[in-house]
């Protein structure tokens, strides 16, 4: 079994197999029991989490020649169980909706479903991503839904229930697959790390339990991509060969957006595309996290955005959020919207998305450029400090004094306020940042809404507009990174001490959210930020 891919390979075979998904398995296991098998289902959840597994499992489950107790249990050792493992078995009909949409796909399965199974008990229709279906075809599955031969099992499934029309999902028995958990992801692996005898670093393992982000399918292929190296897979070696997965090319595209860096943009677009992603789909999924934006800067985050992603994702989409306002994601939405539009006519197909990534860059005048910023409250700081300079520092120290530990207060006192060194870590400030990315680009995410306000000998003085930003960067990793990569750009030992400034006024509407998000998730970011983020 050499070269087998190991997600074909280590497919789960029954309801044993299958980690995590409680409620279905429980779902599955009692309507067998209870004799109360539906004659249609539709498995809906996430990528990579056991639909089309468990649909095949199922198959078995009613088709079994020798399936055990009252369960079903199949033996997967029949003729009729090894042909639906490999695919042979007439009577497991898989039907892949996104290529087969029409209504004169669904019209031919109507007559073919008149026959009865060829060799099992029944006839079992998979029909795989069956929201793609056209309106014609949702309507002439509808018939058939509506009076199935007893001799068919319909099982549908989804990655998209929102476009499926009521008329079907009240046709049908709804069961939901889950997210995997991270132990869950780590279960998986760990079951194909021995069989495989694979030599990996509990932390490359956790890294690619990270990277597999609630996909079981994304785990075992990020396993399978990097088992073929010879030596032992260390968290370094991953580093090295762990391509950058489509969420993170959109985070940073998005944040480039808010960076007005057109150039960036457009080169993250061509690598994307080049590497094989539709146009069409990027800009969807491109709309999909500006949309969540608005939800979050809206304070509906944690009702409409939280539940579609892991804990982690969602903190960062949250800072993401950060970087602007509800007014742009409004633009920016337009834009792409419009963009699309033009997508059916456009003789290059990628001119419409580059052309509104431009405009975005261009255009968007009040998206927040952590430059601009900067330079404006330094300049602020500057005049106020030249003409009183020392009733700033205790009018600064007072706003602030609560925040400021005793230590950091008195060598203030003691040492002026350097303006030289704000300046000079401004300069450096793209270094910083290229710095704190390396370890965690959501940590860096949030310094470009950092305001250094004082230096002096040995502590630099931070403000941020959140708590949960001070809280953040107050936890001890992220602390003793920023305090090394300041050290280092002055040249002595740097404390940090961050306080809670104003809140600039563009950004007013802003704070919405992060009031809004409850302190839970706050704790959590704190909490994730401390532990596991940085290494
Ligand atoms: N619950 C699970 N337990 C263990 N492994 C799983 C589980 N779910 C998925 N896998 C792994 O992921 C692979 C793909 O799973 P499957 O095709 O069933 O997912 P899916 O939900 O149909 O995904 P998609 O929506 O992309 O079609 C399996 O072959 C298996 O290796
Ligand atoms: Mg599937
Ligand atoms: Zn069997």
């Amino acid at each position: 079994m050499g070269n087998i891919a190991y997600y074909l390979k280590y497919r789960p075979q029954s309801l044993d197999d299958l980690i995590g998904q409680e409620v279905v398995k429980k779902t599955l296991l009692s309507s067998f029991q209870n004799n109360k098998l539906a004659h249609a289902y539709l498995f809906r959840g996430p990528r990579g989490t056991g639909k089309t597994s468990t649909a095949r499992i199922l198959a078995k489950m009613v088709n079994c020649e020798l399936a055990r107790d009252s369960f079903n249990i199949p033996c997967n050792k029949c003729p009729t169980c090894i042909s639906m493992t490999d695919g042979s078995n007439l009577d497991l009909i898989e039907i892949d909706a996104a290529s087969n949409r029409g209504i004169e796909d669904i019209r031919s399965l109507r007559d073919k479903i008149k026959l009865a199974p060829t060799s099992s008990k029944k006839k079992v229709y998979i029909i795989d991503e069956v929201h793609m279906l056209t309106m014609e075809a949702f309507n002439a599955l509808l018939k058939t839904l509506e009076e199935p031969p007893e001799h068919a099992l319909f099982i549908l499934a989804t990655t998209e229930v929102g476009k499926i029309p009521q008329t079907i999902l009240s046709r049908v028995q709804r069961l939901d697959f889950k997210l995997a958990k991270p132990q869950e992801i780590s279960e998986a692996l760990r079951k194909i790390i021995k069989e495989e005898k694979i030599d990996i670093e509990e932390e490359a393992l956790k890294i690619l339990v990270k990277r597999a982000d609630g996909s079981f399918r994304d785990g075992v292929k990020f396993l399978d991509q990097v088992s073929s190296e010879r030596n032992k897979i260390t968290a370094k070696s991953l580093e090295e060969n762990l391509k950058p997965t489509q969420f993170e090319d959109l985070f940073l595209l998005i944040k480039n957006f808010s960076e007005k860096d057109a150039a960036k943009s457009l080169l993250s677009v061509s690598k994307q595309i080049d590497s094989g992603v539709e146009v069409k789909e990027l800009m969807l999924s491109l709309m999909d996290i500006l949309r969540s934006l608005v939800f979050i800067k809206n304070g509906l985050g944690g009702q409409l955005v939280e539940p579609q992603f892991t804990e982690d994702k969602y903190e960062e989409v949250v800072m993401l959020s950060a970087n602007f306002s509800n007014q742009d994601l409004v633009k920016m939405l337009d834009i792409l919207q419009k963009a699309m539009e033009k997508l059916k006519f456009a003789l290059i197909l990628s001119l419409p998305l580059e052309l509104a990534v431009v405009e975005i860059c261009g255009e968007q005048s009040s998206v927040i450029s952590p430059d601009e910023f900067h330079s404006s409250r330094i300049l602020e700081n500057r005049d106020r400090q030249s003409s009183a300079k020392e009733a700033s520092v205790r009018e600064k120290l007072d706003v602030g004094s609560e925040k400021l530990d005793e230590e950091v207060r008195n060598s203030n006192l003691q040492h002026p306020i350097s303006n030289d060194d704000i300046l000079k870590l401004k300069e450096k400030w793209t270094f910083v940042l290229e710095t704190v990315r390396s370890f965690n680009y959501s940590l860096e995410a949030l310094l470009r809404s950092v305001n250094i306000t004082e230096c002096s000998e040995d502590a630099v003085i931070m403000e941020v507009p959140y708590s949960f930003h001070q809280r953040i960067l107050e936890a001890p990793k992220n602390r003793d990174l920023l305090e090394g990569v300041f050290s280092d750009i002055l040249g002595r030992t740097i404390r940090i001490s961050v306080s809670l400034g104003n809140r600039p006024e563009r950004r007013e509407d802003i704070a919405n959210i992060e009031l809004a998000a409850d302190d839970e998730i706050i704790r959590a970011a704190a909490e994730i930020f401390n532990s596991d983020t940085i290494n």
